[in-house]
């Protein structure tokens, strides 16, 4: 692909990176360039794609909540968190590994030091009953704390307002072109066979009533 658009430049990202790396060696080397590419498409794409796909798909089970939201579309970035929290793409961080022994919260459990994985698991984190009343409530107007959904610390993620923004965006495009959005009945939805992901490969709906 970077080939390719090196060919046939056009106004878009990649073509604005490639240009930077043939005009302006110092900026970004190529193999930076190759490594940014997958880090947009990998980290930047697929997550925001599934939280597109998942908004969708729980807005349209809680079909009660869209009235309200298509009067008041000052409810949407509450609902693309509640979106996050209740469905969030990321189901579990990246690897982390132990530097010394780790206690599970109260708990007997001991994960020993010296560099043992640990994967966190953000959706159940957001499921936590603790934090949030009825968590595996959908509600829009909920007055959330923060979510796990884009980690937490040194290494939370870079793209959240951008992930935020494209979210709103597309959820309020297609519910406003789309009046009468629908699941499809009796079609099957698919689901990527992932432990880390939470994203769908085949949502029919109906746009027409
Ligand atoms: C809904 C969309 C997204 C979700 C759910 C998401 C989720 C996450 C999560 C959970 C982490 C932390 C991983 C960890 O701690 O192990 C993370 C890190 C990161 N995300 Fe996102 N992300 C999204 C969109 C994006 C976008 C649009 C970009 C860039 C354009 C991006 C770039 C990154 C980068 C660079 C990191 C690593 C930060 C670091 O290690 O310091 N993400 N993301």
């Amino acid at each position: 692909m970077i080939e390719e658009k090196r060919r046939h430049p056009a106004d878009d990202l990649l073509s604005a990176l490639i240009r930077t790396t043939d005009e302006d060696a110092d900026r970004l080397t190529h193999t930076e360039l190759r490594a940014t590419t997958f880090l947009l498409l990998v980290a930047g794409h697929a997550t925001t794609t599934n939280l597109i796909a998942n908004g969708v798909l729980t807005l349209l089970h809680h079909p009660e909540q869209l009235p309200a939201l298509r009067a008041d579309w000052t409810l949407l970035p509450g609902a693309v968190e509640e979106i996050l929290r209740y469905a969030g793409p990321q189901v579990f961080s990246t690897r982390r590994f132990t530097t010394t022994p780790w206690r599970v919260g109260e708990t007997d459990v001991v994960i020993p030091g010296g560099g043992e994985t640990v994967m966190v698991a953000l959706s159940a984190a957001d499921r936590d009953p603790a934090r949030f009343p009825r968590p595996d409530t959908f509600d829009i107007r909920r007055p959330s704390p923060s979510h796990m959904a884009f980690g937490h610390g040194i290494h939370y993620c870079l793209g959240a307002p951008l992930a935020r923004l494209q979210a709103a965006t597309a959820l309020n495009s297609l519910f406003t072109r789309f009046p009468a959005l629908a699941l499809a009945p009796g079609a099957d939805r698919t689901w990527r066979r992932s432990l880390i992901t939470r994203g769908l490969t085949r949502l029919p709906v109906r746009v027409a009533g």
